[in-house]
């Protein structure tokens, strides 16, 4: 049988993702144990690390934001997204997520990665347009999976784009739910659907909704 070649970093960091610039802590690491034992458990999901987030940083080296562009990472999970904006384009990032769990796992990927995101726990349903003006561009992994999200994820992006936000990037596996949202989106707000594949981390492709405004 054929040996497999050993990542050379693999007996070092076995518990680290090295990708595009940033360091992400898998749940196996011993830090993330550690805090995973101090919680109960999530609630929405947010308790790993997704690969659409890793699909959505591959498309944004693509199609980069203007540098220190204020961004809105929506449920952001542990915040990897942010943290790759924030490093290599000197984004201004806030993490909004519904699960305020999320948030101690979010600080320890940050601070591995020496970068500052700012965290706000809440639903993406009550951010008003005085708030989502703020930002140039929105971004979000994995974050249409129950068909009660399509309707207000098409209020947040219509919302957005009458408060000036400029370009909204979603990534995900292809669920149900999100093909509605694409549907919806590209009938009425003139959105595009483009398919990414990665080869690392790991070998997959996921979608991706784009929705620009000039
Ligand atoms: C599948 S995880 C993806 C996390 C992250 N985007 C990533 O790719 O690593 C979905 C995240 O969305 C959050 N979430 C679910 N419903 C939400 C809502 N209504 N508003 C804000 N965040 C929400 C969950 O708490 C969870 O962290």
């Amino acid at each position: 049988m054929k040996k497999q070649a050993l990542d050379p970093e693999a007996k070092t960091k076995p518990h680290i993702i090295e990708h595009l610039g940033i360091s992400a802590l898998r749940s196996t690491h011993p830090e993330v144990r550690k805090l995973k034992r101090q919680q109960s458990g999530h609630s929405a999901h947010g308790n790993k690390v997704w690969r659409s987030s890793f699909v959505l940083m591959d498309y944004l080296t693509t199609y980069p934001p203007e540098p220190a562009s204020q961004v809105l990472d929506v449920g952001c999970g542990w915040g990897l997204t942010s943290i790759f904006l924030a490093k290599e384009y000197a984004a201004k990032v806030t993490g909004l997520d519904i699960d305020s769990g999320v948030e101690p796992f979010l600080r320890l990927q940050a601070q591995v990665n020496q970068c500052e995101i700012k965290f706000q726990c809440g639903g993406f349903e009550s951010l008003t347009e005085t708030e989502l003006s703020a930002f140039h561009l929105i971004v979000a992994a994995d974050i249409c999976f129950w068909d009660e999200m399509v309707d207000p994820l098409l209020d947040l992006f219509r919302d957005a784009l009458a408060a000036g936000v400029k370009r909204i990037v979603i990534a995900d596996p292809g669920r149900p739910p999100f093909w509605s949202l694409c549907e919806h989106a590209v009938e009425t707000l003139d959105a595009e659907i483009v398919t990414r594949r990665i080869y690392e981390p790991w070998r997959t492709e996921k979608f991706i909704l784009v929705i620009e405004r000039a």
